[in-house]
């Protein structure tokens, strides 16, 4: 297959594991760059490794995106380490499950921080080598290079989910987000898209059983969702089955390439068919 992405830079957030992993290495076999970022070092490092073994190019850099330093912090790695900004990820995220009579204000407060706050400051940040490097290229009666925004949304945020009013008031957010970006920086060529995932097979939707959790913003937080519920789900998607990490880096890829270069301001159902 034809790469994609040859001669560009991409960063993606929340690189450690799942669809960011998935989807870091799959740029990278298409030619990009990758900055590798995630909350923890150790699994951002295992996939630079993976992309590095399989003659690609990457970086990792560990942080937490609610961090206000971070954002700047991160845009400056990927300009030292490539010098330029095509592609921007932000995929970086966790569930903090909770029937609204019962979610605390913290609860509700960190989906926000993590899905709608940090990705406008990662956006923000990106300013410099997306909106200004284009306006810069255009000036000089260039054409600009392709750069691209994809934010990672959720079934949940196109049409509610119980349990989860934080996470489908945030994912339902970062919608009006891309639109407004895709708005503001379409005449510059920068395209900004969203992909809506239903269930994908990650740890965020494994067992809740099994007791995995996340340490973030002074909470741990258990990941996942009932075994039963799974069940449930997988019945109702046409497709029969959940989707896997490479199936969800596969629409973002397709989002980032050269063939979706008149599409913005959209929102990718990648469900296989649930809630269609
Ligand atoms: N798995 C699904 O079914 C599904 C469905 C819809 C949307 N999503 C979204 O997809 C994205 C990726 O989730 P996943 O399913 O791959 O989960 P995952 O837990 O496998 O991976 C998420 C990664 O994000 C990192 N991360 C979380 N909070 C962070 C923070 N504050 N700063 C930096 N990194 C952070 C984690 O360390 C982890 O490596 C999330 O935004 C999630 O909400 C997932």
């Amino acid at each position: 297959m034809a790469r994609m992405l040859e001669n560009q830079v991409a960063i993606v957030t929340g690189a450690g594991r799942g669809i960011g992993a998935a989807t870091a290495k799959l740029l990278a076999e298409h030619g990009a760059k990758v900055v590798v970022s995630d909350l923890d070092a150790a699994p951002a490092e295992s996939v630079v490794a993976e992309i590095t073994a399989a003659g690609g190019e990457a970086v990792a850099f560990a942080g937490d995106v609610t961090d206000p330093a971070f954002p700047d912090a991160l845009m400056q790695k990927c300009i030292e380490t490539y010098g330029k900004l095509n592609v921007l990820v932000n995929n970086a995220g966790y569930t903090w499950d909770g029937m609204l009579h019962k979610m605390s204000d913290k609860q509700f407060q960190a989906m926000l921080d993590v899905h709608n706050v940090a990705p406008f400051r990662l956006i923000r940040a990106a300013g410099p080598y997306m909106r200004e490097a284009s306006k810069a290229e255009k000036s000089a009666g260039r054409d600009p290079e392709p750069r691209c925004i994809i934010n990672v949304s959720s079934t949940s945020g196109v049409h509610g989910n119980v349990g989860q009013i934080n996470y489908s008031t945030a994912k339902s957010g970062i919608l009006g987000m891309t639109k407004t970006v895709a708005k503001e920086w379409g005449a510059f060529g920068i395209r900004c898209n969203a992909v809506a995932f239903g269930l994908i097979e990650t740890r965020l939707t494994q067992d809740a059983e099994s007791g995995e959790k996340i340490a973030v913003a002074g909470e741990e937080v258990t990941l996942g969702m009932p075994g039963h519920l799974k069940g449930m789900a997988t019945m109702l998607i046409p497709l029969a089955r959940p989707g896997t990490p490479q199936d969800a880096a596969g629409a973002i890829l397709l989002l980032a390439s050269p063939y979706a270069s008149y599409i913005t301001a959209h929102c990718l159902d990648v469900t296989g068919g649930l809630n269609a």
